[in-house]
This record gives structure tokens, sequence and C-alpha cells, in this order.
């Protein structure tokens, strides 16, 4: 039997976007959006342009941008969000439009206020008008798992005959079980006899809320689905959505089950996937299937012992088929930019996209603690920079910290920060901890320009490298009376990280002062915010 194609249709960058601490900057999207491209998605989901100009302007930027690619934007089924993203869309090789509305009974009756026949005119309308500006055209039904399955029948027809190509079966409420939602499938294959008349592709985005995503994803495979919607590292609204990487390697691992293959790039899920955490900051859990850091890990000596004997007793894949490498010595603070140059050359970092000046910097600062670099430090320093990667001018600038801790001792933090590029201001300060002590020191400056009162809402600490020496990254929210921040910071000392991450909240804060804004605390959410202030701001 001759295996069939299945597309994936990545959508870390909208459903994934949607639920990260704070929202991305166009770079990040784009250093996402070039990756995913790399992998060899089919098709990226950029964005929900009408949300907010800086979404426009990501989606458009990454369909100008990235190439090789489809990119899609998404639409309520509204006019004004129809134009909007096929305008987004339109400078991308492959442009789709992507329209939803709600069809469950739940959402026509509480949400819509709406009867099944208003429901069915919106559809025939949007995809129509769609079509008009775009030759692409997909069509989600919205919390489809608890739609009734006659209208359901009517909606699919509906937007196909108005010329939608892909249908898309989202169970938006992780709610249904893997043989139910399966069966939604066989039906619509069954009843809906123009999918197969118009060649038109099913689609399923499966929600995680009972952790069925993957298993409902690749049983709507087995039914006949052939676009799978997914996200890096399972990001996405409440629990996420159906991961990648576990339907990328599901499909490849049992393609004598599901006859099916994708066109990914395997070897590069890895590196998307730590792109992906680093970006959004939003970590991986140990044992999270294919990406987590103990996925390839033996433990029970028994294991152990099996594994030595014939790899595959206890390893159904390779880790080098997902892109992880043996942790190479390569690299000490004796070696060139062009050594570094080189290294980063195997990497997959290409000259050019990157600031070989201030890599370099970092790398001889790191090498100086650190002694070797290892392939995994090389990438973190490319891939992770403190902060959010705008490039604004930071008003402060942390110059020396100095903390003594420990037992019998009174945690004391000295620090000199320079202020708007000026001379060095010192501040002394003791607490219960030597991160307390560090932020009353630089509290006690920031004071000063009548910054105060930042409360730490949540503080966590990951290792991104290995060993002893591995480099920590320290992500903090924090609120204050300007608003609701994230920041981060990474060094090899906790302390330093811990220190570099509260710099970047305090800078944020500087800057919403300056512009005397406030960014909105209510849900976290500040789509945009940097975007209109970009804009509003003449800052490139
Ligand atoms: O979960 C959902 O239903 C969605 C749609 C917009 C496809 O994200
Ligand atoms: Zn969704």
């Amino acid at each position: 039997m001759k295996k069939e194609k299945v597309i994936i249709f990545d959508t870390t960058l909208r459903d994934g976007e949607q639920a990260a601490p704070s929202s991305l900057s166009v770079e990040q999207k784009l250093r996402i959006a070039k990756q995913l491209a790399h992998l060899k998605v089919d098709f990226i989901e950029a964005g929900f342009p009408i949300s907010s100009p800086g979404d426009f302007e990501s989606v458009s930027t990454i369909a100008r941008e990235v190439k090789g690619v489809g990119i899609c934007g998404l639409a309520r089924a509204v006019e004004k969000d129809i134009v909007a993203c096929a305008k987004a869309v339109k400078p991308a090789e492959r442009p789709r439009v992507h329209i939803f509305l709600g069809t469950s009974g739940i959402h026509i009756e509480k949400k819509l206020r709406k009867s099944e026949d208003q429901v069915l005119s919106l559809i025939r309308d949007s995809v129509k008008t769609a079509r008009k500006l775009c030759n692409d055209v997909e069509f989600s039904a919205e919390d489809a798992g608890r739609t009734d399955k006659d209208f359901l029948c009517k909606v699919v027809e509906t937007a196909i005959k108005a010329g939608a190509s892909t249908i898309n079966i989202p169970d938006t409420v992780g709610y249904t079980l893997p043989e139910q939602f399966g069966s939604i499938i066989k039906m619509l294959f069954e009843r809906v006899s123009i999918i197969n008349d118009k060649n038109v592709v099913l689609s399923v985005h499966c929600h995680n809320d009972l952790g069925m995503s993957t298993a409902n994803s690749l049983t709507a495979v087995a039914h006949g689905a052939r676009q799978v919607e997914c996200t890096v590292n399972g990001i996405g609204e409440r629990a996420g959505n159906a991961a990648l990487e576990e339907i990328v390697m599901a499909i490849k691992l049992r393609s004598d089950f599901l006859k099916t293959y994708t066109d990914i790039n395997t070897r590069e899920i890895m590196r998307t996937s730590k792109l992906v955490r680093e970006i959004c900051n939003m970590p991986v859990q140990p044992n999270k299937a294919i990406v987590g850091s103990n996925a390839f890990a033996h433990s029970s000596g028994i294991h152990q012992d099996g594994v030595l004997k014939a790899k595959n007793t206890y390893e159904i894949m390779t880790p080098q088929s997902i892109g992880l490498k043996d942790n190479r010595m390569n690299l000490t603070s004796r070696s060139g930019s062009n050594m570094v140059k080189t290294r980063l050359a195997d990497l997959g970092y290409a000259e050019g996209t990157y600031d070989m000046e201030s890599i370099y910097a970092r790398f001889k600062m790191l090498a100086d603690k650190k002694g070797t670099i290892y392939d995994d430090d090389l990438v973190a320093l490319v891939e992770t920079r403190d902060g959010d990667g705008e490039d604004f001018e930071d008003k402060y600038v942390l110059r020396y910290l100095n903390v003594s801790s420990g037992v019998g001792t009174v945690p004391t933090a000295a620090v000199r920060i320079a202020v708007d590029g000026k001379s060095d201001k010192p501040a002394v300060a003791c607490a219960y901890g030597a991160f307390e002590a560090t932020m009353k020191a630089i509290d006690k400056i920031i004071a000063k320009d009548g910054i105060d009162k930042i409360e730490i809402d949540d503080f966590s600490l990951a290792s991104i490298t290995e060993g002893r020496k591995a480099l920590a990254k320290v992500t903090i929210r924090a609120s204050a009376a300007e608003g609701s921040f994230v920041g981060s910071g990474v060094d090899i000392d906790i302390v330093q990280a811990s220190a570099n991450a509260y710099m970047n909240v305090v800078n944020k804060i500087a800057r919403m002062k300056k512009f005397n804004r406030r960014v909105p605390l209510a849900d976290g959410r500040k789509k945009s915010y940097i975007g209109e202030l970009m804009d509003k701001f003449g800052v490139d």
C-alpha cells in the first residue's frame, strides 16, 4: 500500500504564542519561523493579523522573508479580519487564510447567539470573501469535537461549496477520546461526499486538556485526516496542543500501522524545541516525550544493561534521529573567532544570521569561567540573550556585583550600576538570601528614578546546558505600577543570572516609564504593545 503524506501545519506562533508568558517580538517570531522552515513544516500559522498591529507585522514579515513553506494567518468569519489576514499573508510563496467559527451548540447559543442557519450563512459568506482574496482557504469548525454530527456535516459541506480546500476539525477543549474523535473523521468521509469529490484535505487540531491530543490526532490520521495542526513542545491554549515532535516521530516510527509519512527533517527537532523553549520562556518537563532531558536517559540498572547489549532493547528511536549529538569538547578561551565561526557553521548557523562580535565577546567571557565550551553552550550563546532580544538601549547596566552569603553570614550584595551611560552608582544591601540582597541593592539605585515596589510573581531557574559548569537561565515574572513584565538572564553563576533577569525587568519598567505607558495587567497579555510603541516612537 502506498504511503500518503500528512501535512504538518505548525501553529506554534499562533495557538502556542497565545499561551506564552509574554508576547513575542517580530524578530523573535521570525527566528522561530525560519527554524520551522528549516524543520520543513508544510505550513506555518504565523499569527492572527487583525488582533493587533504587532501581529499583523509579524505575519507579513514572515510571509515576506520565510520561503519554502506555506504561510497562514487566522481570521474570524468577519470581513475586516479576512481582509487584514489576506493582506498580511499575500507576500508568501504559498499564502493561506484560515477562518474559524464556533459550531457546537454551546458556542452557537452562548457565544455567538445565532441560529444554525445564520452560522451556515456566515460560513458561506466568509469563505467566499476569503476566496476572492486568496486561493487557499482553510475553514475550522471551532469546537467540532462537541458539535452535533448532522450539523457538522452541513458545516463541512457549506464551507467546501463556498471554496475551502482544507477543513479543520478541532477538538478545541480537548474533550474527546481517541476512538470517538477518529469516528468523527470517519463519519465525515462517509457522509460528506464532496470531501473526496473535491480532494479536500481533512485536518485536525487537538487540545490536550485530558492528555489526549496526540492520541486523538493520530487516530484521526488512521481514519483519513491528512493535515495535523500542532505546536513545538505542545505549547498552546491551557494544556496546549498536540506536540509536533510526538506526531512526527509517531508517524515516522509507526508508518507500518499508519501508512503515512511527513516531510519533516526530524534531525532539526531538538534544535527547534530548544529555540522555542528559550524564546517563549517555556521550559519542558524532563520526562516530556521525544524532547525532554530524560527522553533518552536509561536509569534502571536492568535497562542500562539491556541498552549496552543491544540499544533496541529499550530504545525505539535513536537520539541522533531527533538531532541530539554527543557533546563534543572542542573550544576553549584560546579558540579564535574563526574556530567559533566554523563550529557554529557545523551546528547549522550560517554566517550573518548572528552577531559574531557579540557572540565572540560572550564566548570569551564564558570560556574564562568554564574552561571548555561545548556545542550546547555555543547553541545557548546564539539562542539566548539576556532579556527578550529587543533592540532598546538599556537605561541601567549592572557593572559590578559582589555577593557574600553562606552559613552564619548575613547575605550581602554590593552593586555598581551605570545609569543612562553615565558614571556608576554604588549601593549595598543585606537580606535573607543572596538574590534578595542583590535586588534590594539594585532597588536603592532605581528608587531615585521613581521605580519601586517591584513584586516578584514567579521565579524559575533551569540549566540550559549540562554538567557542573552548566549555564543557568533565570526567568522572572514581576509586577509594578507600570504593569506585568517577564525578564530573563543567563550566566554560569545563578546569582548573576538572577541579577541579569532582574535588570531585564527593571529596564523594561524604565522603558514604560519613559514612554509614560502601562502594560495591561489583566491577563498578562500585552500583545503588540512593543510593536505599537515602536511604531509610535519610531524606534526600530
Ligand atoms: O482550538 C481551536 O479551535 C482553534 C481554532 C482557531 C482552530 O485554535
Ligand atoms: Zn486551538
